[in-house]
């Protein structure tokens, strides 16, 4: 179980929760919501200590699962150990002990491995390789990556190994904020049935209506500067909270027609002899008064990549016989293709296959080991990588009018200013600092780069991860208006179905290019949309 006590916090003059008291009950899985930027990682930050609140208590059970979003924090752990490190305790005592056996064997040693050997046995530490490999198993990390360190394997897994890190040592509380982003439709399906068979409290942040609906018994919605839980589904709250909303307008509807006959009748009366009856009439007045409705904090972002300044050639990437290799098994392997002019090419399959890497290579932010990458005439790439931190950690007291001016040569603030305020960062949002911006944002950030340079060709990381579902449908139509050349990877099939006309496939053994929209794809494979 895990209570909130008169929670609020106020962040940079705003409001995000006011006195909220809550309960998060054992063996519900909860599912917390609401747009970007509207404070679901300060609470679960709160939750976990890492952020103080502005007044308020919580309190926990003892054993937490986390999931931590820093893959840096890890990259000299090997990925067994960094799954072993979701139970501090334990991997404390491990490495403690790991430590006294390089050290002469003294008395004061012997005594205190002895302890060590007992928090092990308690925390069922002779077990914790067993297990951690079941997990990584399960999340589908290739064995050769077990025992190699976190930096080295693609950046993919290892987002993956800290949600096994989360989950490692049956926590009592688990607390996950976006968990499936970085997962692909196989592995959503296995935490899936994982989170369903968990029986701790569970609460997880996600703008994955899917998984929601299959995930959570209860919604934790936040809007209104508060917290309200919803029983039911994603799409069940969705239902109530628009019930709710609109009984309220129409409460309040009938308050004021009522009101205003009221106050007829005190004016007309009020100087005259009735003036019991004129008294009681104020009275009612102020019994009356309409609740006071809270603006809603759900928006939309203006998104629209303006067309090139310059067409690129009618070639925009030859691939010739490409392999790249990790220090494990090889991912890509003498891969041949080429990209045309305006193709919109959706790169779709299961994560560890190498979307991210070709894209990094398409982009010359990685070498391939071998083989040729040819970039046509006038190409000009913009690049949304799937981990944001790579380009903005660097940077992290950069404002964000200043980030995305640095984008551009020769810039007017006042474009900056127009493409941000499209993106929601209004007024004072522009000068927030990059360190303090929300998953969503940050995207929204890294997208207004996109919409201020004029590209030609865009190669586009999971670039939905973070997004809420109002600035997923601005992207999509932005995308399908597009006039350049789009190669991007989702997992999102809303997204990959309104957008690409051809599939790059990520398929067990073979990535091919197939020519065609996604239901051609899948009716060809034999799947249903
Ligand atoms: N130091 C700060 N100064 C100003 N604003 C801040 C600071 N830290 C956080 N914020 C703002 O607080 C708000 C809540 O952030 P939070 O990360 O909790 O949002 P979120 O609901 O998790 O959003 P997302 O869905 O995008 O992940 C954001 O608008 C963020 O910019
Ligand atoms: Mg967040």
């Amino acid at each position: 179980m895990i209570t909130l006590t008169h929670i609020s916090k106020r962040i940079g003059g705003r409001t995000l929760f006011e006195e909220v008291t809550m309960t998060f009950n054992e063996g519900c899985r909860y599912g917390l919501t609401g747009p970007n930027g509207s404070g679901k990682s300060t609470l679960l930050k709160i939750l976990m200590g890492l952020e103080e609140s502005t007044s308020g208590h919580v309190s926990l059970p003892n054993r937490v699962g986390y999931l931590k979003q820093n893959i840096e924090e890890f990259k000299d752990y090997l990925v067994i150990d960094t799954v072993i490190q979701g139970n501090d305790r334990l991997f404390s005592a491990l490495q403690e002990r790991e430590g006294l056996y390089e050290e002469e064997m003294t008395d004061e040693v012997g005594v205190r491995l002895g302890e060590l050997e007992e928090i092990i046995g308690e925390e069922d530490g002779y077990e914790a390789e067993t297990k951690a490999e079941e997990l990584l198993r399960g999340m589908g990390i290739p064995e050769g990556f077990f025992r190699q360190k976190m930096g080295t394997i693609p950046q993919d897994l290892q987002f993956r190994v800290l949600l096994c890190q989360a989950i490692f040592g049956s926590p009592q509380a688990l607390i996950l904020d976006e968990p499936t982003n970085h997962l692909d439709l196989e592995s959503i399906g296995w935490l899936e049935t994982f989170l369903m068979n968990y029986s701790g409290t569970l609460i997880v942040v996600s703008h994955d209506r899917h998984f929601l609906n299959s995930v959570a018994t209860d919604i934790a919605d936040i809007d209104y500067e508060t917290i309200i839980v919803y029983p039911g589904n994603y799409d069940e709250m969705l239902v109530s909270k628009t019930a709710v909303r609109e009984r309220t307008e129409a409460e309040n509807k009938t308050k004021e027609k009522k009101v205003s006959q009221l106050r007829e009748f005190v004016s007309r009366f009020g100087a005259g002899t009735r003036a019991s009856q004129v008294q009681s009439r104020i009275k009612e007045i102020e019994r009356l008064q309409p609740q006071e409705l809270k603006k809603s904090n759900i928006v939309r972002p203006y998104i629209r990549f303006y067309p090139p300044e310059k067409q690129s050639g009618h070639i925009v990437f030859k691939v010739e016989r490409v392999s790249k290799a990790y220090e494990g098994p090889s991912v890509i392997d003498h891969l041949f293709f080429e990209v045309l002019r305006q193709d919109k090419i959706a790169l779709i399959g299961n994560n560890g296959l190498g979307k991210s890497t070709l894209l990094k290579m398409l982009a010359h932010v990685l070498p391939q080991d071998s083989g040729l990458i040819e970039t046509g005439h006038g190409v000009e790439i913009g690049y949304f990588p799937q981990n944001h931190l790579d380009l903005i950690s660097k940077r992290a007291d950069m404002t964000a009018f200043e980030w995305l001016k640095g984008c551009k040569e020769r810039v007017y603030d006042q474009d900056v200013r127009s493409i941000l305020g499209k993106l929601l960062f209004s007024g004072d949002d522009a000068f927030k600092p990059l360190s303090a911006l929300s998953g969503g944002e940050r995207a929204r950030l890294l997208i207004g780069n996109l919409m201020l340079c004029n590209f030609n060709t865009l190669i586009l990381d999971e670039p939905d991860n973070h997004l809420d579902l109002e600035a997923v449908s601005a992207l999509s139509w932005a995308l399908e208006e597009y006039k350049g050349t789009i190669l991007f990877a989702s997992h999102n099939r809303d997204l990959i179905t309104k957008t690409a006309t051809k599939i790059l496939a990520f398929e067990k053994k073979k990535i091919r290019l197939f020519e065609g929209t996604y239901e051609e794809y899948l009716s060809e494979k034999g799947d249903a949309l």
